[in-house]
């Protein structure tokens, strides 16, 4: 069960954004108020942004999605973003225009590849996560420098291999990132990590090698599958070299 905790209940019309009312609503998110924290995840409402919190670690600060803060702004510069691992998946003089962020989480791979000049469709699965971005999403809309970047991504809420079995669109670029191993602490902080896997959203029974096939079988001309750096490689016929960092790596596979 999703929840949504709203104070005091009988305001939640007035108070909350037209989105987040339909969403709840299409996806069945209990309502509740603060006197009645839920086990699990909730979502909560305050100072005009959307947040996720874990009834687990009630002391954390809740996650929410802000494009604004000065490091994301950093690294969305044309100098910063140049420097981005993503950026040399993509390779020298690229021309690619169009990539599918299968597994969008927050966003930021989102917003890089978009200030990397490609046309951005973000798929998240889970309502909850897809809430946070898109309230995110709509504050940072407010910022002039992120207006151009913004208008170059959408997103939905969905399974990505639903969506690319049900479109006829292609894309040049399909971006893979599953969660990671929670061994893996360096990768997530453990209190997102916490959040997805209270999700049931952390990809960790899946075969890492069946998920690619499943997203090779469709037309890219590369498909970027972020992994932990020390997780063994799948070498699959499409696979042409990985990108490495600290403490993970990008494998790339070729058309
Ligand atoms: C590691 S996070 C992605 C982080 C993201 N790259 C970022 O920059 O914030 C993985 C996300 O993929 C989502 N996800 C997993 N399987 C998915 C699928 N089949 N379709 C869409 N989203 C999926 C999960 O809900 C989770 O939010």
């Amino acid at each position: 069960m999703n929840y949504y905790i709203h104070d005091p209940l009988d305001q939640i019309k007035t108070c909350a954004p037209e989105f987040l009312l339909k969403t709840i609503e299409e996806h069945k998110i209990k309502i509740v108020s603060s006197g009645q924290v839920p086990e699990g995840v909730y979502l909560h409402y305050s100072d005009n942004k959307l947040s996720l919190s874990t009834a687990k670690r009630p002391k954390d600060k809740p996650t929410y999605v802000d494009f604004t803060q000065p490091q994301i702004l950093r690294r969305l510069t044309e100098h910063g973003v140049r420097s981005e691992l993503l950026a040399k998946c993509l390779g020298k003089n690229f021309t690619f225009k169009t990539a599918l962020d299968a597994t969008c989480g927050l966003g930021t791979d989102a917003l890089i590849l978009s200030s990397l000049g490609l046309k951005v469709h973000a798929c998240e699965i889970s309502p909850l996560v897809y809430l946070i971005l898109k309230d995110g999403l709509e504050r940072a809309k407010l910022n002039e420098s992120l207006k151009v970047l913004l208008n170059n991504m959408t997103i939905w809420n969905g399974d990505s291999l639903n969506y690319l079995s049900t479109t006829s669109q292609q894309y040049d670029v399909i971006y893979l990132d599953l969660m990671f191993s929670s061994s893996d602490k360096k990768s997530k902080s453990k209190k997102n990590m916490e959040i997805f896997k209270k999700l049931n959203i952390n990809n960790l029974e899946q075969d890492p090698e069946e998920v690619l096939e499943q997203y090779l079988s469709f037309d890219s001309k590369r498909l970027i599958f972020k992994r932990p750096l020390k997780s063994p490689l799948i070498k699959v016929r499409s696979y042409s070299h990985s990108i490495k960092g600290k403490a993970i790596r990008y494998d790339i596979y070729v058309d």
